[in-house]
């Protein structure tokens, strides 16, 4: 699997990661991976079986034996669909509180670097360049403030008819970073060769553009 490119794109909550590592992997017909999903699944999977969020045993016993299907752009969890409930606060929440052991993310290690297959993966999350695929070929940190980012999320919610509160929301926001950057293991950190691409003021647009010039300036055909 070596040799196959990957494109690692970190950076916190709501700064586009999603948005942009899909487009930018439709533009390449390079796979793609939400990290981030395993985390929100492992959560999910844990409120369900009733395990405690801080049980680090069961949950990484959760996290090794998740039963998952993604299909046609929806995620069924042991045989039920489960796309709705694991974009929902709680499961984001749920995901960065399961996400500091280390024994859940070494459960999840190997699933995530089967995603990569030829011709090319485009991964999102916290860790792909420092500790999934530290060999990526293009490492980009993207960010936004976090006031943006806040109304990036509230909008999402709203257009997609979930009533939402920007005040909370934003709160959670920065309680979730504040989790990622500070833990333990695999912290969210801006790595010395990860390129900075701070979205506040640029579109979806600019910066799937920017990430393709970079990816082509590495790879001229
Ligand atoms: O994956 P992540 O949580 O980082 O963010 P996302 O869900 O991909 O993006 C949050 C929202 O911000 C989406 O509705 C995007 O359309 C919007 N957006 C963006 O992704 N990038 C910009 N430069 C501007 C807006
Ligand atoms: O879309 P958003 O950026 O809000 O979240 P996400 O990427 O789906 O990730 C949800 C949570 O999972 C994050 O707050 C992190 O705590 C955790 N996560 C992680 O620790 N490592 C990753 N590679 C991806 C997500």
């Amino acid at each position: 699997q070596g040799g196959i490119p990957v494109i690692a794109i970190d950076g916190p909550s709501a700064s586009g990661k999603g948005t942009v590592a899909a487009r930018v992997a439709a533009a390449l017909g390079f796979h793609l991976l939400d990290s981030g999903a395993l985390y929100r699944l492992t959560a999910v999977a844990a409120i369900k079986a009733g395990v405690a969020l801080d049980d680090e045993a069961a949950l990484t016993q959760i996290a090794a034996g998740l039963d998952v299907r993604f299909a046609d752009g929806a995620t069924w969890l042991a045989g039920e669909e489960v796309s709705d409930a694991m974009r929902s606060e709680a499961a984001s929440v749920g995901a960065s509180k399961v996400a500091v052991f280390g024994g859940v993310r070494a459960a999840l290690l190997g699933r995530q670097r089967a995603f990569r297959q030829a011709p090319g993966l485009v991964g999102d999350g916290r860790d792909m360049g420092s500790v999934v695929f530290p060999d990526a070929a293009l490492k980009v940190f993207l960010t936004a403030s976090v006031e943006i980012r806040a109304e990036r999320r509230y909008k999402q919610l709203i257009e997609k008819g979930v009533s939402a509160n920007l005040e909370s929301l934003s709160q959670d926001l920065r309680e979730r970073d504040e989790r990622d950057r500070n833990r333990a293991h695999a912290p969210l950190v801006q790595l010395p060769d990860a390129l900075l691409l701070d979205t506040s003021s640029m579109s979806a647009d600019a910066a799937v553009r920017f990430v393709l010039d970079a990816w082509r300036e590495r790879n001229p055909q």
